[in-house]
Formats: C-alpha cells, structure tokens, sequence
C-alpha cells in the first residue's frame, strides 16, 4: 500500500460534510472530492453533463451512478490528489461504493475510513435554509450560525453570497427522503465491510471538526 489516505464523509443533507470535508482535507495535505460541487460545477459551465443534471438536482433526485463514477475517476489523478482524498456526499448508493472500490484497486489503493456526522432533522432544515454560497468560490456560510464579515459577501474571494437552488422546502424534504432510501443503505454496506465511524454533528462547527480529528485514524506508518 502506498502512504495515500482515502476518507469517506458521509450524512445527510445539510450535515455540514461540506464544511468539514473542507477542514479535513487542508489538514492532511489531501484533495476534497465533492461530487455534488463537481456537478454545481458542471451546471455553471453549461456543459453538456451540466444541462442534464441540472434538473435531476433541482427535483432533489441522484444522478446516474455511471455519470458520478466517471466525474471521480477524471477526478482521483488530478495532482492536488496526489496524497489522496476525502469524499463529500460520495458514494451515495450501494453501486457507487461498489465502484469506488474498483476505482481504488485499480490504482492500488483502498478506503482507509469512512465517517458519517449525524444530525436530527430540524436541524437540517435550520441549516438548509440559512445556506449561503460563494458564487465565485464556493466557500459555505450561514445567515446565522457562520456568517459573512458583510452580508451578502465572501469574506475570501469578494464573491457573491448566493442560495442553492435546491435548497427550497419542497426539495429539501425530497432529499431528505432520497437520503433515508439510498444512501442509509451504504452506510450499512460500510458498517459491514470498511467499518463506519459516527460523528455528532449537532454541536458547533468547530466542535465538529474536533470530533472528528479524535476519530482520524494516523496516517498509515509504513509506505
Ligand atoms: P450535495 O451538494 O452533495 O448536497 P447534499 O448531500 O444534500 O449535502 P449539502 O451540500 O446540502 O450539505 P452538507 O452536508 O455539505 O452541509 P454544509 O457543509 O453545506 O448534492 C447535491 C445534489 O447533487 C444531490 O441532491 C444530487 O442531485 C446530486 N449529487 C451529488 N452527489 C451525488 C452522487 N454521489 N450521486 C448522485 N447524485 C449526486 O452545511 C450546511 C449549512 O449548515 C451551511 O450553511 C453551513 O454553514 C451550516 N453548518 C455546517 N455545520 C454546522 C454546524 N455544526 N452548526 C451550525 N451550522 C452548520
Ligand atoms: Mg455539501
Ligand atoms: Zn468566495
């Protein structure tokens, strides 16, 4: 095995996987790979991937299993991986896993952990609904649990603060209930394979990122 670290942070919407996938990866010199950013991405660049998942996105429903396989894998050999990854709301079915497996082995490499930060649902509706996003960044804020120096913009980049467009009630409860139908089951498919590491997410963000760096397995000695 080589010294690369690959984590999975799973969780529902809202959990703030994004926001600690972030502090995870610049912590240990890793890529964060979100797939949900990669296709915000996509949608923004008008791309023909783009103007097919934009839709799938607003309904709060999963893109195909093939097109995410295929964005990580263009993804894993970029050079900011080159010391491994931390996965953001990737693998979010039963396949994806079973790819990312395949992706992994193929490049010699396996999953060394998979963590899940939980969060009761209210919650995640306070959360969702307060969302903030850099349009040019897109660094994550809060109207009230983390926000911005001045309203409205980035404390980073200068950048427009904006709302997700899947972040409206209706779509909301949708993901929510795409969540608990197909991805509850991965988290199972790890506990019995990988083994599953959970995290309480409702505490604040700091608190989070505490959690979870006690959890962090030590990179691996050898390689
Ligand atoms: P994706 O972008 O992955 O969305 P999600 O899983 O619904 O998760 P979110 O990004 O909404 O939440 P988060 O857990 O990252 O929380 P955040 O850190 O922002 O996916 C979007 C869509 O893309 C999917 O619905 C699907 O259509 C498609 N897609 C993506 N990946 C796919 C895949 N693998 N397969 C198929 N389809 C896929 O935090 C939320 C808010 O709370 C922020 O405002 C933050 O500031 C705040 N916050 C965070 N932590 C705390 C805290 N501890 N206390 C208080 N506030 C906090
Ligand atoms: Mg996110
Ligand atoms: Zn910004």
């Amino acid at each position: 095995m080589s010294g690369r670290r690959y984590l999975v942070l799973m969780g529902p919407p809202g959990a703030g996987k994004g926001t600690q996938a972030s502090r995870v990866a610049e912590g240990g010199g890793l890529c964060k790979i979100s797939t949900g950013d990669l296709l915000r991405e996509a949608v923004a660049a008008g791309s023909e991937l783009g103007r097919k998942a934009e839709q799938t996105m607003k309904a709060g429903e999963l893109v195909s299993d093939d097109v995410i396989l295929g964005l990580v894998d263009e993804v894993l050999d970029r050079p900011e991986c080159a010391e491994g990854a931390v996965f953001d709301g990737f693998p979010r079915t039963v396949d994806q896993a079973a790819g990312l497996q395949e992706l992994l082995t193929e490049r010699g490499e396996r999953l060394d952990q998979v963590l899940i930060i939980e969060v009761p649902e209210a919650e995640i509706v306070r959360r969702l609904s307060g969302r903030r996003v850099c349009k040019k960044c897109g660094k994550l804020y809060h109207i009230s649990f983390d926000p911005s120096r001045k309203e409205g913009v980035c404390d980073a980049c200068g950048g427009e603060l904006v709302q997700r467009p899947d972040d409206q009630p209706e779509t909301i409860a949708r993901r929510l209930a795409v969540y608990g139908e197909e991805t509850a089951p991965v988290r199972e498919h790890y506990a019995a394979t990988t083994g599953v590491t959970a995290i309480d997410g409702d505490q604040p963000i700091d608190a989070v990122t505490e959690a979870i760096r006690r959890e962090l397995e030590p990179a691996d000695a050898e390689g």
